[in-house]
């Protein structure tokens, strides 16, 4: 199954995202942090920006998402698959460790 490359413009981490598989999965299988509660597209934590590359955003019509929103690139990536290599920048951010 192809894979592609991921990264997070802030932290520099990257990760592989399964071709059929969301990328917040991803994160969280690979210990990546990336804002999140529901993982169903309802509570917008995981909103981020897409920088670089392309990534489709599934189920738009039951996520809380907005035209405008996806028309300056910001994708729930919860429901998103990459298309290619990506590096995103989620809007909210995680507390200091
Ligand atoms: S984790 Fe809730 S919208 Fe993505």
């Amino acid at each position: 199954m192809s894979s592609n490359r991921v990264a997070i413009r802030a932290t520099g981490e990257a990760f592989e995202v399964g071709g059929r598989e969301f990328i917040l999965d991803a994160a969280i299988r690979q210990q990546v942090s990336i804002p999140y509660s529901c993982r169903n597209g309802t509570c917008r934590s995981c909103i981020s920006t897409v920088i670089e590359g392309d990534v489709q955003q599934h189920d738009v019509d039951d996520c809380l998402i907005s035209p405008a929103e996806l028309a300056a690139n910001q994708r729930l990536v919860c429901l998103a698959t990459a298309k290619g290599e990506v590096v995103i920048e989620p809007l909210r951010k995680l507390p200091r460790r």
